[in-house]
């Protein structure tokens, strides 16, 4: 296996980036709020939302994890944009292909994410939400000091009825 590499994502990964995702929302309906369905139909230029500066500057980055040349990882943080709020990260989108699970790249990615968000002027704390149950990723949130403020019961509803409840979590920088 090549060396696993991080680095910001760019507008050539965009495929890339879109082709992961896509797979990672349909193997895992319960881990996302996007459905696979409909964000397949998106076309690539939306997603330039997810490089840095993008969502009208929303976007900080998105991190991504390469397998020599494959993309098989991924993590977006954006910043809050009103004045009041700006103090305020959220990482969304995190995700490491099944073929790659539990060798520590999602912990490379949530570190990266992490050491870049502390070099960043003015942020005070970073928030994400996480489904009730899902132990991976609990479990990585919570070692890299992550903590529940909060649960959303009822947050998302899946097309086979179950109804699931998001863990709300948070680490001050
Ligand atoms: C959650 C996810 C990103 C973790 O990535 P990963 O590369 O497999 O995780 P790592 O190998 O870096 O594991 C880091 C830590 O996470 C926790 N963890 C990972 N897999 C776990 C599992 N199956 N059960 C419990 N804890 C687990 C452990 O604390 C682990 O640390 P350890 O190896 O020292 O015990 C990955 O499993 C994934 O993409 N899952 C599907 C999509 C998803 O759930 N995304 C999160 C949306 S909020």
């Amino acid at each position: 296996m090549a060396e696993i590499t991080l680095r910001p994502m760019l507008e050539p990964d965009l495929l890339a980036y879109k082709a992961l995702r896509d797979a990672m929302l349909t193997g895992h309906p319960e881990a996302f709020t996007s459905d696979a369905e409909t964000e397949r139909q998106r076309d690539l230029a939306s997603y330039r939302s997810r490089l840095a500066g993008g969502l009208g500057g929303g976007t900080l980055f998105t991190l991504l994890a390469l397998d020599g040349p494959r993309v098989i990882g991924a993590l977006t943080c954006e910043r809050e944009p009103r004045r009041k709020v700006q103090h305020i990260a959220h990482l969304v989108g995190m995700m490491v292909a099944d073929t790659h699970r539990g060798r520590g790249i999602g912990r490379a990615l949530l570190a990266g994410a992490i050491a870049r968000l502390q070099a960043t002027a003015g942020l005070a704390q970073v928030t994400l939400s996480v489904t009730t149950g899902n132990r991976a990723a609990v479990g990585l949130y919570e070692s890299a000091g992550f903590t529940r403020y909060g649960r959303l019961p009822d947050a998302v509803r899946l097309p086979d009825g179950r109804r699931l409840d998001k863990d709300l979590m948070l680490l001050r920088l």
